[in-house]
């Protein structure tokens, strides 16, 4: 059952529409489900396909991720699922666009997920014109979370994500957990119609602070939401200290909420490491 006093949505980040069963088993609810082509390309259908030597077609490929999110969707009709755009760094505003129409028409309750790079969030500003939902993925800084706002300024609240990967911060020794806590006090300068998706959650301590931050969403693995479904939903109250070990630090910068979103300066490695890496799984999936 979901706690009485949970404000957070908690979504299933997640390829499997089995473990989106077994986590509304578990917990008793969930609010929606994040997809990307790293997990689409480790869904068990997908990888013994792969193993039997069965490449997919482009087609079938797009077909195969749109049977999983039809799927996911009937289980969570009241949700929201995310599907990610195919962007390499050499993919177009328009061709992004393209793709997320068609993926926008796949299911009723989508958020079409575009890069927050400058081609991404190209595509957003026109998407959100064009009336659909986006979730502003491969976010690592405030300067991208300020660009997503002023991108998408006009938008209703529930229109909008940005999803701050806190876990690959994690990875070279940034504290990922101040970002949220970073972009939601910028945010509290606006107008709320952007919603703080915590992403890459890699242990429970992510989940428990970004409850305790109020991030608007959590999007976690199965086996995240199976430990926090053992402890009893534990909400922490403001006694809870997360302790970040030896990570480094990321302080606030006051940043603008009103520029025009081209000129800050969105730049971030790990975006660019991050779309390499989701092209490269996505096209080891096909022929
Ligand atoms: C969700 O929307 C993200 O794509 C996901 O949380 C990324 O997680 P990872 O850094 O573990 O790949």
């Amino acid at each position: 059952m979901r706690p009485a006093n949970l404000k957070t949505r908690i979504f299933l980040d997640g390829g499997n529409p089995d473990e989106t069963k077994q986590v509304i088993a578990l917990l008793g609810f969930l609010d929606g489900q994040t997809t990307n082509p790293t997990l689409i390309s480790r869904n068990p259908e997908a990888k013994a396909r792969l193993k039997r030597g069965e490449r997919f077609s482009g087609k079938e490929v797009l077909n195969f991720y749109r049977q999983v999110v039809q799927e996911i969707s009937r289980l969570i009709p009241d949700g929201s699922i995310s599907i990610e755009v195919y962007a390499d760094l050499s993919t177009s505003a328009e061709e992004m666009l393209r793709q997320g129409k068609e993926m926008f028409s796949w299911i009723p309750n989508a958020h079409i997920k575009f890069p927050s790079s400058r081609e991404g969030l190209k595509s957003a500003q026109k998407a959100i014109k064009e009336k659909m939902r986006v979730n502003m993925t491969l976010c690592f800084s405030q300067e991208q979370a300020a660009a997503v706002y002023a991108a998408t300024f006009g938008a209703k609240k529930g229109e909008v994500f940005v999803s701050p990967f806190i876990g690959r911060l994690d990875d070279r020794g940034e504290n990922g957990m101040d970002l949220i806590s970073n972009i939601t006090r910028m945010y509290q300068k606006g107008d709320g119609h952007v919603e703080v998706l915590t992403a890459s959650v890699r242990k429970i301590g992510h989940l428990l602070y970004a409850l305790k931050l109020g991030s608007d969403i959590i999007t976690a693995p199965f086996e995240i939401l199976k430990e926090w479904g053992r402890m009893g939903l534990p909400i922490p109250d403001k006694n809870y200290a997360y302790d970040s070990g030896n990570l480094h630090p990321l302080p606030f910068k006051e940043i603008e909420l009103t520029k025009p979103w081209e000129e800050y300066d969105i730049g971030h490695e790990l975006t660019v490491k991050g779309m390499e890496q989701f092209s490269k799984d996505w096209n080891a999936l096909i022929k």
